[in-house]
Parts: C-alpha cells; structure tokens; sequence
C-alpha cells in the first residue's frame, strides 16, 4: 500500500533539513521570484494562484505579499502562512477532489516537479494536467519551473539550467541522503503531455536564476544542508559548485551561484 510512510523513503527529501535552510531563501533565491514575475506581472490583485509543491511557502508568501489570493497544495508540509486553503494531496496518486472548477487564474508549480513526475515517465502526471486544466479559468495559465533535465555535453557548457541539471544528476541523486531519484522532466514529452491533455499555447525557456550569498561557507552550508549532503567535505563541494555550475563574484559583493531551471507555461484558450 502506498502509505505516506512508504512515500518518504522513496521521495527522498529530508523536510526538517530543508525546513531549516527555508529562512535564507528570500535571499538565496530571490532572482527566482524575479525571474517568474513576468507570469503574474499581467493579473490584478485578488487574482487566484494556486501554488502545488508550495513547500515552507517561499513563493505563495511572496504571490501573497503582491496581493493575490493564494491556495496551495502539498503533500509532506503544512498550510504555509497566509494561504487560504490547503490540501495535503500526493499529486502523483489524484488532484483534490474538491478544488472549484475553472477558479484560478494561475496554477504554478516551483521546484516540485521532479519529485511529482512518475519514474520513467519524464513528464508531470495527468492527474496533475488534468487537474490545474479543469481549474484554470478561461486564458489562465499554468507554469511549472523545475530543474532542466541534463542533455549534452555542448549545451552543458553554455547553459546554467543544464549544468544545474547535471548537477542533480551527478550530486544530488548521487549524494543526497535518503537517495533522492528526482524525475527530470523532458521538453518534448511534457509539451506533448500539455497539448494532449488540451492545453494551447506551450511554451518552453532555459532560465538563469543565481543564488546569491553572503560568501563561500554560507553557500557550503546552505547547499550541504539543503540537499543533506552529508558525506562531502566543503572543498570537495566547492570544486563541484565551481565546476558545474561556476561561482562568481556580484556586483553587490555577493557570492553567486549561476543556478538555472526550465520554464514550461501554457494557457488555456476556449475551455473543455
Ligand atoms: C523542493 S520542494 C519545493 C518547495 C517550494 N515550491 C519551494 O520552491 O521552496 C518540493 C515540494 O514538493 C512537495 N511534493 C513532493 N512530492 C509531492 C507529491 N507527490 N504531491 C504533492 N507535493 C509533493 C514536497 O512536499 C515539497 O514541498
């Protein structure tokens, strides 16, 4: 049976650990939230998102802080702060039952993905698609921002989602503790997916996003504690994060990590 018991061991994510770094993230990855802004920048306030995965609530915080109604599903924390409704839902058995068809004019998912996508498959569940269509109002949107899936070894060396990706591949999947096994999702099998299952308009981008810290033993720690990488020492991470993902310095003097994702959005037009 597949107990929530059952599910930790195989979703591997630590929620205490992660739980624990989540105060840092208004810095560390404010540049996401800039980065997504161009999703919401359209829609007046009272709007209606709905966050899936919304985790400690970094991002329905901030949707909430611009004046936007937020309800959130998730399926191991509970309601965030200043959301109005909550489901605790595996997204990858059924979407809630009684979440208001055509209510949201936003159904965003950020950093989840890969832990809701079915092995194999590379692409969100259809519960889910189904699900956020049958929520969506008429031309409201859903966007799923996730970890890019590794590709080749050209693209590797100029594109930071890419290298992010190996970087799961090669780190985090490898090192993380219980394995964490995320389920990248592939451009073309989730553009098909959304087409398929009626959405119009799929778009799809490679987004730079850096993580920004106050300097190297920060990042170490966050990124240690984050991902529970307990058996790397700090100069070993160091050389990976240099490596694959490359450091520089900011302008504001800030240590920054050249973290990038991928961007799935896609519209409704005339509804089902
Ligand atoms: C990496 S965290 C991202 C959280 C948040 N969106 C953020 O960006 O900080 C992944 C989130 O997905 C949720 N999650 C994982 N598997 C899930 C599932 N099957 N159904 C619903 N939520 C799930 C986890 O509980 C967690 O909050």
């Amino acid at each position: 049976m597949n107990t929530l018991g059952n599910r930790r061991e195989v979703f591997g994510f630590r929620k205490d650990m992660y739980k624990s770094v989540s105060p840092l993230f208004g810095v560390v990855r404010r540049s996401e939230l800039e980065m997504l802004q161009e999703y919401w920048s359209h829609m007046s306030q009272q709007s209606m998102i709905l966050e899936v995965g919304c985790g400690t609530g970094f991002l329905s915080q901030f949707l909430i802080q611009k004046g936007f109604v937020v309800d959130g599903i998730d399926f191991e924390f509970s309601k965030p702060k200043g959301v109005r409704k909550y489901w605790q839902e595996d997204l990858r058995e059924r979407w809630p039952a009684d979440i208001k068809f055509k209510a949201y004019d936003l159904v965003i998912s950020l950093a989840s993905m890969h832990h809701i996508a079915l092995n194999g498959s590379q692409k969100p569940p259809t519960a889910f698609i189904s699900g956020a269509l049958k929520s969506l109002r008429p031309n409201g949107s859903l966007v799923i921002c996730d970890v890019a899936r590794p590709q080749s070894a050209t693209l590797a060396c100029s594109n930071p989602a890419i290298r992010t990706a190996k970087f799961f591949q090669e780190v985090v999947d490898t090192y993380t503790v219980p394995p964490h096994c995320g389920e990248y999702l592939d451009r073309n099998r989730t553009q098909n997916a959304l087409i398929q299952l009626g959405f119009k308009c799929v778009c799809h981008k490679y987004v730079h996003c850096p993580w920004l810290f106050k300097s190297h033993d920060e990042m170490c720690a966050f990124i240690k504690i984050l991902f529970n990488l307990t058996d790397i020492t700090d100069k070993y991470l160091n050389k990976i994060l240099n490596s694959y993902i490359g450091i520089s310095n900011h302008v504001d003097g800030c240590i920054e990590l050249n973290w990038g994702l991928q961007v799935f959005s896609a519209i409704v037009q005339d509804h089902i």
